[in-house]
């Protein structure tokens, strides 16, 4: 971090660490290719996949999505057992085999580690719930109604309604932030966080990159059980959430302090192992001075999240300072992880529009920061509506609740019968095929180089071989009219204007210095020389090489 307007990599840039050069690929596994036959995505379609990944597409690492046993209610996250692999996604030869499979092909692995709660079917819990005087009854989070109360607090689940379930044998409730079919984990007890270690342990052994832990913020809760204050703000548009859930500000049952303890735990284990494994933190949108202690002195996590920027406004001004803040919020050494899209959002062409989504591509691929795609969204797919009959995600089932199937619909890959996701005699698919399968799909954007596809290949090409997208300096550009964001990314001799027209009008941005265009996102202007001024159609975003320094870009923010 630098007190001026340009923020320069850290001083150990010239050891960085290869996941500050990644480009993650979020794949949601039910739903990007079945490769066993059953209608559901799982590790066989995956590893099916990987020469697209790497080769087509050009990502250089991937997230898996959890593949451990599980009921599949919350599509994986809620697992049953956390060392073993759920038989709809493949057994544990296979996971074998896709690291195997990846590494050939030049690709990391991340998995999931989902530490907040478990399946309510997982043998510990089961355990803890046969009896108050079971050994493993603490490993969850086990409470009597307040005096005079139904309930033992007011704290509201994800997934709506109470966090609190009452249990019959046993005559107690228990505390679950998500569906009542995943109890919260109870890490202050020291068998749990053994154990849960241990799954770390675990994967590490078989060779994993590293881990994307689930809901990181919220393994500590207000030891006390204090209520929540109500929510005076209204609902969080950007998230699915249960309406219930934003009802009240969640202080109490999430972002304890005593949770950067485990986080250090977590990171000791992983540190241990040769190889720079990863940890990435999904943590809520939250205030920059919260986000930053996440990574603690260097000894938390090497990526939390910052989703502010999925949450902020697609306006200029707007975005303009979210990068500042986060540039000005980053520990020194610390490296952020940047994504506009994930399986519990609308998609980014959902909420932006087709034409924005390409601009947003280019915001994100130009970053100083890791990005992290969405599977699907190089194709620029939109949420569909899936019937109730054919809803997968038992948050829509909740009273009330709101289904996230609509964003994860099976990945097009071909106009064949069930889109190439599935064999075309394979009967029903996990979700609905993709409703545009027949033009919008894998194989004809890749015969089509002005499609979404071919500018995120585009994209990803020039980001991987520029030293200044990669790990440079980002620095605002203005003056700039009031619908374009722009800024320069530098490493030594190269210095790249980012011009990102926000709107449907077209714009113009004053130039100081001569360059030539790397880059746009509509019609093919790549080569195109530029001299005093930039124009921009319409919902382009423009990369330009610029040739000498310009006084311009150094104003202050
Ligand atoms: C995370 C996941 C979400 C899941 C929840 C509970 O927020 O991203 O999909 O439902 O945790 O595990």
């Amino acid at each position: 971090m630098t007190s001026a307007g340009t923020h320069s990599p850290p001083a150990a840039a010239t050891a960085r660490p290869w996941w500050q050069d990644m480009v993650l690929y979020e794949v949601h596994l039910p739903s990007l290719r079945d490769g066993d036959g059953d209608g559901i995505g799982d590790l066989h379609g995956l590893i099916e996949s990987l020469d697209y990944l790497a080769h087509d597409l050009g990502v250089t690492a991937l997230w898996t999505g959890p593949f451990f046993r599980s009921p599949l209610l919350d599509q994986g996250f809620d697992i049953a057992d956390h060392c073993d692999v759920e038989p709809r996604f493949g057994d544990l030869a296979t996971v074998d085999r896709l690291l195997a499979e990846a590494r050939a092909r030049g690709l990391r692995v991340i998995v999931d580690y989902v530490p907040n709660h478990t399946s309510d079917q997982h043998p510990w819990f089961q355990a803890s719930r046969s009896s108050r005087e079971d050994p493993k009854r603490d490993w969850y989070v086990w409470a009597d109604a307040r005096p005079g109360a139904e309930l033992p607090n007011n704290w509201t689940s994800e997934a709506g309604g109470s966090v609190w379930e009452y249990d019959e044998p046993t005559g107690q409730f228990y505390l679950h932030s998500h569906l009542s079919e995943q109890p919260d984990l109870n890490w202050r007890h020291p068998g749990v966080r053994a154990a849960m270690l241990d799954v770390l342990r675990f994967w590490l052994d078989r060779g994993v990159d590293g881990f994307r832990i689930d809901v990181a913020h919220m393994l500590m809760k207000d030891p006390e059980l204090r209520d929540n204050p109500p929510n005076p703000h209204g609902r969080n548009v950007y998230d699915l959430q249960h309406p219930d859930f934003d009802a009240q500000l969640h202080v109490n049952d999430r972002m304890h302090p005593d949770l950067h303890g485990v986080l250090r735990d977590m990171r000791r284990v992983v540190d241990a192992y040769p190889g720079d494994r990863v940890t990435i933190g999904e943590i809520e949108s939250m205030g920059w001075t919260d986000w930053a202690a996440y990574f603690g002195a260097a000894d938390e996590l090497h990526l939390p999240f910052a989703f502010k920027l999925i949450e902020t406004a697609w306006e200029a001004t707007a975005l303009r300072a979210t990068v500042a803040e986060l540039e000005a919020a980053l520990p020194d050494g610390a490296w952020p992880i940047l994504a506009l899209g994930n399986h519990d959002r609308p998609r980014l062409a959902t909420r932006l529009g087709r034409a924005q989504a390409r601009v947003a591509a280019m915001l994100l691929l130009t970053l100083r920061g890791t990005p992290t795609l969405f599977y699907g969204d190089e194709l620029g797919l939109v949420d569909q509506p899936v019937p109730l009959a054919a809803q997968r995600d038992a948050f829509g089932f909740t009273p009330g609740g709101v289904s996230r199937d609509p964003t994860r619909m099976p990945m097009p890959w071909s106009d064949a019968p069930n889109s190439g996701f599935a064999a075309p005699d394979v009967a029903e698919l996990w979700l609905p095929v993709c409703r545009e399968y027949a033009t919008r799909n894998v194989a004809a954007q890749l015969a089509q180089p002005g499609s979404e596809l071919g500018l995120y290949r585009s994209l990803l090409r020039l980001r991987v071989g520029s030293p200044a997208l990669r790990a440079g300096s980002w620095t605002p550009y203005e003056p700039v009219p009031p619908e374009v964001l722009a800024y320069v990314r530098a490493a030594g001799d190269e210095r790249k204007l980012v011009a990102l027209n926000l709107t449907d009008r077209p714009s113009r941005v004053a130039l100081g210095t001569a360059g030539t265009i790397a880059l746009a996102t509509g019609a093919d202007r790549t080569g195109e020389p530029v001299r005093d001024a930039l124009v921009l159609a319409p919902d382009e975003g423009v990369i330009v090489d610029l040739e000498r320094r310009d006084d311009q870009e150094e104003t202050s923010r």
